[in-house]
């Protein structure tokens, strides 16, 4: 399944789109199935109905332990560094981790857990949680991993969309010099969500929480007496393997749904293909296991493909800025893959904190999550790869599941700030407002795919209405990504940002919507708008443009804009938190009532010098109100 020069890689595309179902039954067929699929591919964009390897039998943590064991059972599986720079670090073998899953399998069952059941995990980056999720697969239970950073309110909200009957979290989380006390926060979103039977807490910070008797039990006493082995439940290829949760265009987050066969063909395909990961690397993926990337490419794939990963507790810039260097050097790691938003932030904070460093272990370099600027990519290139090691700079969603558009490393040529090539299997075009195709190359529209791939979402959980609608009703007969995207002369793919309500703040995916609602929550509050700006380390900061109520305009305007952020952090988590809030006594409005985003994005950049005719809203007089307080 491996690509080894670039005129292979022409080949294997030419294949996979002229036979599509042919060439991914040969990738297929290099897994460990109980029982082959009768077709391979069925779909529909229309319903939409996709399915892969239909009516196969498999389960995918068989794939990951029986089918590789006795090759190399002994050889390390994670290797995780803790937050806390003294802690020595662990280093787990693929049978100790296979024994981990299994017995923690048996510990879901007896705590009621049975196929089909969704389970909420909620967790610090600690091996248990990759254990957690590995034994929900394991007894074909479907995981929703929430992550860390969010608050009660966005936790008991995904259990509850979800139906989830079992929680399983920790103590705590420590993150730098916090800590985050997950299950205080746990124990205030499980108040309202009634389908969750029990609560399974890892013991990480020890700190001091409540155990509800009769619900809440601890991880090491659970596993007291619990056996071991646990045969694998057989699963069907189109079941269930995930949901995540993730922002659109509307307010409320929609759980993407992947199932088994295809995300463990394609993820574990594309893995390989980009990577060009071999046997003896050490993989660094920094991405948290509450985003598709942890799923992806920090769980899953580097398993599926037998490699040794590190897996990083803490956070780039604790308790020094040089700590991923010093990670790297410490494991003598050869493949790194982080986002945009951290090479920013570190290369902020001056080449002091890498020069102490090596770094002579690395051979590849990885971007995701968002668009990674020429001076971040230069940087990374220069003085992290020291002039030798590809970037390879990867676009693709939560929603794809896998890595779509990304050069190969060493294999298919790189251009800074382009995502470049699509890999195998992968069919994008670029359509113009009204769905037509731009063919040829040196075209800007909006990108679209127009054939299924193993790892798509198949549906949004309990909406399917919801998903149609969302990715494959704006352009009939086409998944459609929400990202503007440029094919340039020699047919790169340059990655524009999304062209939706949808900010990327910090390679975070969050909706305007979402984030206004929250910001409406507050007792203060009339009514708010939200966009997107230019930010130098995050990528896209947060403004809010807030209008508070009569009665609440005399108040501080300081303290005021801290109870706003104060609620987001309640509703959301501080990954929502506005990064600008602009009190206003009115927002710019059509004489129909909407609000006129298009100039309070101008307004936010900071560009006011083409605003467009204002004369034709209900309240013109407000946009100078608006730019005078902006300072624009
Ligand atoms: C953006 C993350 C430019 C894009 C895997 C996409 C990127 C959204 C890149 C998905 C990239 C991701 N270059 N933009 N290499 N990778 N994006 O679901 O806007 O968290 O639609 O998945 O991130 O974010 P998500």
């Amino acid at each position: 399944m491996r690509i080894h020069s670039l005129q292979q890689y022409f080949e294997e595309y030419k294949k996979s789109i002229e036979n599509p179902e042919k060439f991914w039954e040969n990738i297929a067929e290099n897994f460990y199935w109980r029982k082959k699929w009768d077709k391979v591919l069925e779909w529909n964009f229309d319903e939409p109905n996709i399915q892969w390897f239909i009516n196969g039998k498999l389960n995918i943590t068989e794939n990951i332990f029986e089918r590789n064991l006795a090759d190399f059972g002994n050889q390390t599986a994670i290797i995780w560094e803790s937050n806390h720079i003294d802690e020595p670090s662990q280093h787990i073998s693929y049978q100790q981790l296979f024994e981990k899953v299994t017995q923690f399998a048996n510990v879901l069952k007896n705590q009621g857990a049975k196929k089909g059941d969704r389970i909420a995990i909620y967790m610090p980056m600690v091996p248990e949680a990759v254990v957690a999720m590995l034994a929900c697969a394991r007894i074909g239970a479907i995981h929703s991993v929430v992550f860390g950073g969010f608050s009660a309110q966005s936790l008991s909200d995904r259990i509850i969309d979800a139906q989830a009957n079992i929680l399983i979290t920790a103590d705590g989380a420590f993150r730098g010099a916090k800590t985050i006390s997950l299950k205080n926060i746990a124990d205030e979103a499980l108040e309202k969500c009634p389908s969750i039977q029990k609560c399974i807490v890892l013991e990480r910070t020890k700190e001091t929480i409540q155990m509800k008797n009769g619900r809440d039990i601890w991880w090491h006493e659970a596993l007291e007496n619990t056996a071991i082995e646990c045969e694998a439940t057989e699963m069907d290829s189109e079941d269930m393997l995930f949901i995540l949760y993730t922002s659109g265009s509307t307010g409320k987050p929609k759980g993407v749904v992947h199932t088994i066969g295809g995300y463990m063909v394609y993820t574990t395909y594309s893995f390989q293909n980009v990577f060009q990961y071999n046997k003896g690397d050490i993989y660094f993926c920094t991405a948290d296991v509450g985003w598709i990337t942890g799923h992806s490419y920090m769980a899953y794939a580097p398993l599926l493909a037998g490699g040794t990963m590190v897996m990083y507790e803490g956070i780039p810039n604790y308790p020094h800025a040089g700590r991923f260097w010093e990670i790297i050097d410490k494991h003598k790691v050869t493949h790194f893959y982080t986002a945009p938003t951290a090479i920013r932030a570190l290369m902020a904070t001056g080449l002091e904190h890498v020069k102490p460093y090596q770094l002579d272990t690395l051979k590849v370099l990885g971007t995701v999550g968002e668009p990674i600027n020429a001076e971040a990519w230069h940087w990374y290139h220069t003085h992290i790869g020291k002039g030798k090691c590809p970037i390879v700079d990867t676009w693709w969603q939560t929603e794809t599941g896998g890595i779509m558009i990304s050069s190969l490393a060493g294999i298919t040529p790189t251009k800074p700030t382009f995502a470049t090539l699509p890999l195998a299997g992968v069919q994008p075009i670029i359509v113009d407002s009204e769905g037509n195709e731009l063919k040829g190359n040196d075209v800007e529209g909006n990108l679209c795919i127009k054939f299924p791939f193993p790892s798509m979402l198949r549906t949004t959980y309990g909406d399917h209405q919801r998903c149609k609608q969302t990715y494959f009703s704006t352009y009939k007969g086409l998944y459609f990504t929400g990202d503007g995207a440029r094919r340039d002369e020699e047919g790169h793919y340059r990655i524009l940002g999304r062209v939706d309500d949808v900010i990327n703040v910090s390679g975070h995916r969050l909706g305007t919507a979402e984030v206004e609602n929250a910001i409406n929550e507050n007792p203060l509050v009339n009514e708010s708008a939200v966009v997107g700006y230019p930010h130098d380390i995050k990528g896209q900061g947060i403004y809010a443009f807030v209008v508070l109520e009569k009665d609440a305009q005399t108040q501080e305007k300081e303290t005021m804009k801290a109870s706003i952020i104060s609620t987001v952090n309640k509703i959301i988590g501080a990954i929502a938190k506005p990064d600008k809030i602009l009190l206003c006594s009115g927002l710019p409005k059509t004489r129909s009532g909407k609000i006129m985003r298009r100039i309070l994005r101008k307004i936010a950049e900071g560009d006011v010098s083409n605003l467009g005719d204002i004369t034709t809203l209900l309240n013109p007089e407000i946009v100078e109100e608006i730019k005078k307080e902006a300072g624009v």
